[in-house]
């Protein structure tokens, strides 16, 4: 079974090989917190996350070790299971530099990254107050959704009186390879994602549109990078009548093979001059693939890591089924925002779809051991 260590030049979570399950958490920090409290809350996740990632339980005594009368350190649901691919990846959300009512409450403002933008209202966006935003994000994916769910709660426990729970979301199947040894898994749409994604081989690419360099502007996140959180809601019953003819098209690629429209197999790349006898486009103007991809957005690619969701379902009976979209990126003004602009007002796919929750953090670089995420900030 995989262990990622957690301390390293990069957070892990990012370029590592995309895990089977995801529980994603923002939060609100507390009103009263004070910078101290603050630095001891993330020294205190960081020391939590170490050891969980590491397959240990947390705390000085574990779940079962410590003093009989006291709640015991560790909840214990993850006894005796692996690190399953543990990773844990913190983020700070803008309104952890500057607070809704202006204020800069950790003297931190000054810091704030121009990459850590408020994220623009896109067109036809209907986004929940309860599923947006957040002073502070945990990722935790791993290949055992019980290792990924005893890491949040433990955190939030860790967090109590300090920072709570503001919106959090399960993904129980990834719809994104990040490396190329891994196979393509299918969204609920019943498609191959993750085909042209950015792979962790491709160092090149990684170092160019995922990790933040020092003289991008904010020196403390060299080597951290930008994550972008969707939840999109997928009206599967709609799209399930549809017919095969039609899904394709609005991918602008096969759904067995995931080969682009263009010709080949899965990996060719599409070719987007490409027309049919007729003269027309055999990537449809409006397809997914066409619009999202680099040709289309000055080169900015996206390293996505998302996964499907199915939170129950609605009193009709419908599935309250979709995609967990999360992006990693060095510049979200350049890279997730002009290319959900093109898609916002353009992709075909868009019937079939509702971008209902939203997050930007930035998500720093890692921390060596001893240390703490977040460390270059204070
Ligand atoms: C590609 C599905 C939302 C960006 C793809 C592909 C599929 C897909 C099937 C083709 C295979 C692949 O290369 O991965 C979906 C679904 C979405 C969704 C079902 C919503 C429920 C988004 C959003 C963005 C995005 C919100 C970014 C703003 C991309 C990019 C590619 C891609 C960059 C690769 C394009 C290329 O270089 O060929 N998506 N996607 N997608 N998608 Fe999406």
């Amino acid at each position: 079974a995989a262990v990622y260590p957690f301390y390293g030049t990069h957070q892990s979570g990012i370029i590592s090989p995309a895990q089977d399950r995801l529980h994603f958490a923002s939060y609100d920090v507390a009103a009263d917190l004070s910078r101290d409290d603050l630095i001891e809350l993330l020294q205190d996740w960081s020391a939590a996350a170490a050891l969980m990632t590491a397959g240990q339980p947390v705390g000085q005594y574990g779940a079962v070790n410590g003093p009989y009368d006291a709640p015991p350190d560790d909840t214990g649901e993850a006894l005796g299971l692996p690190a399953s691919g543990l990773t844990i990846t913190f983020g700070f959300g803008p309104t952890l530099f500057t607070a809704a009512d202006g204020t800069d409450r950790f003297g931190i403002a000054a810091q704030r990254p121009a990459a850590l933008v408020d994220l623009p209202h896109f067109p036809a966006d209907m986004l929940q107050d309860t599923l947006t935003g957040g002073d502070l994000c945990i990722q935790a994916c791993s290949d055992d959704p019980q290792v990924a769910v005893h890491a949040i709660r433990n955190l939030s426990r860790i967090a109590f009186g300090r920072a709570a729970i503001r919106w959090s979301q399960l993904g129980f199947g990834r719809t994104s390879s990040t490396t190329t040894a891994q196979a393509t898994p299918r969204n609920l749409f019943g498609f191959k994602d993750g085909t042209a994604n950015i792979k962790a081989e491709e160092t090149e690419v990684v170092d160019e549109q995922v990790w933040a360099s020092a003289d991008d502007g904010a020196a403390w996140m060299a080597g951290g990078s930008y994550l972008v959180a969707r939840k999109i809601r997928m009206t599967i019953e709609t799209w399930d009548r549809t017919s095969l003819r039609e899904q394709e098209a609005i991918v602008g690629r096969t759904k067995g093979e995931g080969a682009p429209f263009s010709g080949g197999t899965e990996f060719t790349p599409p070719d987007f001059a490409a027309t049919g006898r007729g003269g027309e486009p055999l990537i449809a103007t409006d397809a997914h693939v066409r619009l999202s991809h680099p040709d289309q957005n000055a080169g900015a690619q996206l390293l996505r890591r998302g996964y499907n969701f199915v939170d129950g379902n609605d009193e009709l009976g419908r599935l309250n089924a979709g995609l967990f979209f999360i992006a990693f990126q060095r510049d979200p003004r350049t890279q997730f925002i002009p290319i959900q602009l093109n898609l916002a007002k353009n992709d075909a796919m868009n019937e079939y779809i509702r971008h209902v929750g939203s997050g930007i953090f930035a998500v720093p670089p890692g921390a060596s051991e001893g240390g703490y995420v977040g460390e270059t900030l204070f």
